[in-house]
């Protein structure tokens, strides 16, 4: 614990920083300098630190705060609650080094590059008592927290995460980069062991795999299927799962929940298409009970750091732990493995390099 700013009580204020002020970091420092504009928050922002120090001093003089070259200078300045947004296979370093100084932390998604990182990151926030959150902030979309009320016994997950190609974190691949955010969501939602995986994946625009198809089943005999693509022609983020007599369909981005409920002895749904609900709510089927949950938007972002800064005030388990980031990352690890596999089945390696 650092020894020139003792750790606030749960009315106190609290010191915060980015490390790392890449994409992700900025919309972090965002964040934070509007809480830190709100008084009722009692949110510092001390700074931001980046080794590129070119782009630390562009964010912090756009998010009005400090520009550091690293986390040891962040550290030095002292702060409580830090995000860390740098490239994932820094996570662990800085991390660690943020936790051993006595400082909280929010590490971005994927927890770590490796699960024997995951594991150090979870010994070392014991060692040293820190609030760590992992980063998935699909957690905090009111469309998700809508719809953990409503879960009764899902068994059938249909999942699209599909985005329009830029060259932005080409160095995972697409189950990294987008599919851990669905990994993680049906993790909670189905609240069951994985037992089996299969997967297909291809490199399409880049090196990596740009687009993958994951059919995923559950020791209670629930199946989730996911898509994730970063090639795609559109931008689609959409969570689809069926539990007794019920169909629910999730927008991550409209943030947007439809659930149609067949009540008890409603006729038959024949040529009822689940995947169009329009259609179905349109055709006022008898017995079938469209409902949509009220929701605020709200920007999942500006929630987990709430969440996380609210754990780190009260020093309590935060909302997403670094076991489920674990989780997540184990299971992702898994269908990368199942990927490589299938590739080397069908021969894919070599069908890549016959076409160039
Ligand atoms: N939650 C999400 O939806 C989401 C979206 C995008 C990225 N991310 C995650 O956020 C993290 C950052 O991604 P990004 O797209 O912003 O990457 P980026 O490459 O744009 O930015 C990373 C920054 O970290 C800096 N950096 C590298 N080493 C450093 C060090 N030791 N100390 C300080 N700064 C250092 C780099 O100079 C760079 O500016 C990754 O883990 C990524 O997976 C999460």
């Amino acid at each position: 614990m650092r020894d020139n700013h003792p750790m606030p009580d749960e009315n106190g204020s609290l010191r915060v920083g980015v490390v790392g002020a890449g994409a992700f970091g900025r919309n972090h420092a965002r964040v934070y300098r509007d809480l830190a504009a709100d008084a009722s928050q009692r949110v510092e922002f001390a700074g931001i630190a980046d080794t590129d120090f070119a782009r630390a001093q562009s964010v912090a003089a756009e998010f009005k705060t400090r520009a550091f070259l690293s986390a040891a200078e962040l550290i030095a300045e002292g702060v409580d609650a830090v995000s860390v947004a740098v490239p994932t296979v820094l996570h662990l370093p800085v991390a660690r080094e943020l936790m051993q100084s006595g400082v909280d932390v929010l590490i971005e998604k994927p927890l770590a590059a490796s699960i024997s990182e995951a594991d150090e990151l979870i010994t070392v926030a014991e060692a040293y008592g820190r609030v760590a959150q992992a980063g998935h902030l699909e957690r905090f979309n009111p469309a998700v927290r809508a719809t953990f009320p409503l879960l009764t016994h899902p068994m059938f997950f249909e999942v699209h995460r599909l985005s329009v190609f830029t060259p932005r974190s080409l160095d995972v691949d697409v189950v990294l980069d987008l599919m851990i955010h669905d990994i993680d969501i049906v993790l909670t939602f189905a609240k069951s062991k994985v037992k089996e995986i299969r997967a297909v994946g291809l490199p399409i625009l880049s090196k990596k795999v740009d687009i993958a198809n994951v059919r995923m089943e559950f020791e209670s005999g629930c199946v989730a299927n996911f898509t994730a693509s970063r090639v795609s022609t559109e931008r689609v983020r959409k969570l689809r799962f069926f539990q007794p007599r019920q169909y629910v369909s999730l927008d991550y981005s409209r943030q947007d929940v439809l659930v149609l409920t067949m009540e008890d002895g409603a006729p038959d749904t024949l040529g009822m298409d689940p995947f169009n609900p329009a259609s179905v709510v349109a055709s006022a089927l008898p017995g079938i009970v469209p409902f949509k949950p009220k929701l605020e938007q709200q920007e999942p972002l500006k929630a987990e750091i709430a969440s996380f800064l609210n754990a780190a005030r009260r020093r309590s388990q935060p909302e997403v732990t670094l076991e489920a980031g674990r989780d997540a990352l184990a299971i992702a690890t898994q269908i990368v493995e199942a990927i490589a596999a299938h590739s080397e089945r069908a021969h894919l390696r070599d069908l890549t390099r016959a076409r160039h």
